[in-house]
């Protein structure tokens, strides 16, 4: 039998995640929203797309919680996207309600699944609904890393004029202008990028990818990036599916790892059947080691104000 997975949300990052899903074939997939008309339309348009791609994955649109009960795999879009101006961290209040009601939700129809948050600030929102679930941290944690690692990638391929599949990169801490792209960990086809580039060149890089949520959300203007965050989620979906066992950057609440307690913070993780399997700890210098605590700092700032 195929697994279950419910998307939560079906604006754009939920649909197209729905869509990524759907065409690899992952699993079967019911996409709730409160909108009537749009989870259903957008699902059956998704389905109807089947016999074209040649997927036989069930899609299904509802807006009742009912449906998305036994589900294996749960990843929450919903909430408020930012606009110009607004940072990530503007939404805490508004998301937070919005996260407890889902969570609660969800954990009552499907007490075993793996909760996947895509919600902003996203570190905080993956923080409340672990802490609401009270499941294990290896069940509920964050997509971040692996977007901020994939802009980092895409830029460092493009100013190179290589494959993205030649850069190695990872990108660590919270999901916000804090964020710590390890530059001694980066390589090219094994070749460290300092080699490579200049180290102005590296730290404009770094920046852009800092800012690079906020440099689509300033081009869309009425939005927030869904190609590159759908993607970036679906790829830790499968992990977890095919029990791929991938080292990923999720952000995970720590337990005195790389000297962070009782935080949510993205670091390398094993990612299987079993959600967060392994935390990987590298070694850090003393420089990136006080970048990735000022990254947590300021996800503390907003766990302090949800008291978490
Ligand atoms: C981003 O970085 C929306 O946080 C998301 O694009």
């Amino acid at each position: 039998m195929r697994k279950k997975i419910t998307v939560v949300g079906a604006g754009n990052v939920g649909a197209t995640l729905v869509q990524r899903i759907a065409e690899g074939g992952y699993a079967d997939v019911v996409m709730i929203d409160i909108i009537d008309g749009l989870p259903q339309g957008k699902a059956l348009d998704i389905q109807e797309s089947a016999p074209i791609l040649g997927f036989d994955a069930r899609v299904t649109g509802t807006l009742s919680y009912d449906d998305t009960a036994g589900s294996d795999v749960v990843v929450i879009t919903s909430g408020v996207a930012r606009k110009p101006g607004m940072s990530r961290d503007d939404l805490v209040n508004i998301n937070a309600k919005i996260i407890t009601s889902v969570t609660g939700e969800i954990v009552r129809r499907s007490p075993n699944c793996i909760i996947i948050m895509i919600a902003n600030p996203l570190d905080a929102m993956t923080h409340l609904a672990l802490h609401l679930s009270k499941f294990p941290r290896e069940r509920v944690f964050g997509m971040a890393g692996v977007l901020d690692t994939a802009r980092f990638r895409t830029f460092l391929a493009l100013e190179l004029k290589v494959s993205v599949e030649d850069v190695q990169a990872y990108v660590l801490g919270g999901h916000g202008d804090t964020m710590v792209p390890l530059v001694r960990y980066t390589t090219v086809a094994g070749i460290p990028i300092s080699e490579l580039l200049p180290s102005e060149k590296i730290a404009g890089i770094v920046q852009r990818t800092r800012d690079g949520g906020a440099e689509i959300v300033n081009l869309l203007k009425t939005g927030s990036a869904y190609y590159a965050p759908s993607a970036a989620a679906a790829e830790m979906v499968k992990a977890v599916v095919f029990d791929q066992r991938r080292i990923l950057p999720c952000s995970v609440y720590l337990k005195g790892e790389y000297g962070i307690n009782g935080l949510v913070v993205g670091v390398p993780a094993k990612l299987g059947a079993g959600g967060i399997e392994e935390i990987i700890q590298i070694k850090l210098t003393p420089e990136e080691q006080k970048a990735l605590q000022k990254s947590a700092g300021a996800v503390k700032e907003l766990a302090d104000i949800l008291k978490l």
